[in-house]
């Protein structure tokens, strides 16, 4: 089996002349991603075990759709199990975006890099997500909400793979239910209209609950599709 790099620092793992699976491992986080674009069910099992031998000490997650059968029944032989639940939300039509109106005594403030992960770190405990913010040239200036003197809340955004992304909006616990969360997804929204988006896509966690997906749904997000995260700690 060999193995190619491509554009985006997947690693392609080639089974005959198919590019049959793309993994990806960030050790330092221990972590392993992969994905199934061009397999098909006779190679499953031989792509899993050389995609696990590569991944030894990682934790592993691999992204499916709901309806991708197959692939869920072969991870689940691999010892794979069931994570978390991702919903895919798309809004179009940003023309249409409403003008953001601050909640009184916030104001726009560019987070310096600390208070951002502070922030990131307080709100997402146990999720290890790196923040790609700081390197990555895909993503745009951070946007905050300053109130109390302090950053109350934050939304990050990205242009990747020819998307336009939210890619993380956090709010303080203490600055909740006031209308923060509301005001970064429209600054949001302006902000990626004006990189040039005219659709802009997300993902969040179900299983945080489904304040963020009513959120979203507020400010125009459709929900497009499901997606099951499949784990296993190899
Ligand atoms: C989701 C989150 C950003 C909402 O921030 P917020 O400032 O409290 O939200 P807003 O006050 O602007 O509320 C806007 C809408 O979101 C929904 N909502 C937010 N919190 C809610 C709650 N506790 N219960 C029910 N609905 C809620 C409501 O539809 C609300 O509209 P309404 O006030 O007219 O009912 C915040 O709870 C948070 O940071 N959660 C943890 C991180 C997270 O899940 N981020 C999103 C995924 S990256």
């Amino acid at each position: 089996m060999a193995s190619a790099i491509s554009d985006d620092g997947m690693v392609y793992l080639l089974l005959g002349e198919r590019a049959a699976v793309c993994l990806y491992a960030d050790t330092p986080h221990r972590y392993g991603f992969l994905d199934f674009p061009y397999a098909v069910p006779e190679d499953a099992d031989a792509l899993l075990k050389a995609v696990l031998s590569a991944l030894i000490g990682l934790r592993v997650e691999c992204p499916l759709p709901s309806e991708r059968v197959w692939e869920a029944e072969a991870l689940l032989r691999h010892g794979f199990q069931v994570g978390r639940t991702q919903r895919r939300m798309v809004r179009d039509d940003l023309n249409a975006v409403a003008a953001s109106i601050l909640p009184a005594g916030t104001k726009r403030i560019d987070p310096s890099p600390d208070e951002l992960e502070a922030l990131h770190n307080l709100v997402f405990t146990g999720h290890s997500k790196p923040a790609g913010w700081r390197t990555d040239p895909d993503h745009l200036p951070p946007l905050g909400l300053n109130l109390g003197g302090q950053l109350a809340g934050y939304a990050l955004s990205a242009h990747h793979g020819g998307l336009f992304w939210l890619s993380e909006l956090a709010v303080h616990p203490d600055f909740r239910r006031q209308g923060l969360g509301r005001a970064l997804t429209r600054l949001t929204l302006a902000q990626l209209r004006g990189a040039g988006a005219s659709q802009v896509h997300l993902y969040v966690n179900d299983d945080h609950g489904q304040h963020a997906p009513r959120l979203y749904e507020g400010a125009g997000f459709k929900t497009h599709r499901l997606t099951l995260r499949y784990v296993k700690e190899n």
